[in-house]
């Protein structure tokens, strides 16, 4: 009889902002139980912490504030103020904001056998050996229109036009930055979600993942994945 020993997966999902990778990887890590983690909220936390010390920031507090970071702290409403969200993108151009960053995640990728991270430079700089890579793309109109839903969900007042205007500087400045731009790895799947209904992108993704765990390791039960807590 043939033992499959604990079976080892990593995926990773990269994209602009609202291209529907958060989502992706979360049904993803539901679906076929891996630990999921958003690195985005991690530059997030660095920012709200940043703000909360009147906007100043050095390698050293950055470190400390790395060092801080506990899964339960990372569930907080605020991280997606808009003040926020904007610093982010800002601590992002850091090097040392990256680096400190880049061993909080690299340690969290080697304790899981089985994980889908999602951000920006997954796929090209902190799991370039990535199993699965996936890289997330739709029109900057379907995407503010689904940022628009999510902000009026949150009582948050602001215009269409607004959050389009977000998201385009964002996305420039995430993939015009000198270090770790956001930049499809040549090996990466492409998602084009601007038609997709969720039902649809579910089924595109299981079909992506379910392939590409069988080319890995052939025909396996559902069973032989280990099962992990989501965050
Ligand atoms: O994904 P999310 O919108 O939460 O990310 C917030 C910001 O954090 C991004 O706009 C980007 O500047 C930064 N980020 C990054 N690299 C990652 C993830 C996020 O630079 N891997």
């Amino acid at each position: 009889m043939k033992i499959i020993k604990k079976i080892k997966f990593k995926i990773s999902a990269d994209g602009s902002s609202a291209s529907g990778k958060t989502t992706a990887s979360k049904l993803i890590a539901k679906k076929f139980k891996m630990r999921f983690l958003s690195s985005g909220i991690l530059y997030r936390f660095c920012a709200l912490k940043t703000i909360e010390n009147n906007n100043k920031y050095n390698a050293k507090l950055i470190k400390k504030i790395v060092k801080s970071i506990t899964l339960k702290k990372l569930d907080n409403k605020k991280l997606y103020n808009p003040e926020v969200t904007r610093l982010s993108s800002i601590i992002a151009k850091k090097p040392f904001v990256r680096n400190a960053l880049k061993s909080f995640q690299k340690n969290f990728i080697k304790k899981s056998s089985l994980v889908v991270v999602e951000g920006r430079d997954i796929g090209t700089k902190i799991m370039p050996n990535a199993d699965l890579k996936l890289f997330f793309t739709c029109s900057t109109k379907e995407k503010a229109k689904r940022r628009l839903k999510e902000f009026k969900s949150l009582d948050q007042k602001i215009s269409l036009n607004q959050v389009e205007k977000a998201l385009i500087l964002r996305d420039k400045e995430d993939t015009e930055r000198k270090i770790s731009p956001l930049i499809k790895a040549k090996n990466a799947v492409l998602v084009d979600t601007t038609k997709l209904s969720l039902k649809q992108m579910e089924a595109k993704l299981i079909n992506l993942v379910k392939n590409s765990i069988k080319k890995k390791y052939g025909n396996l039960q559902r069973s032989k994945l280990t099962s992990h807590k989501t965050v």
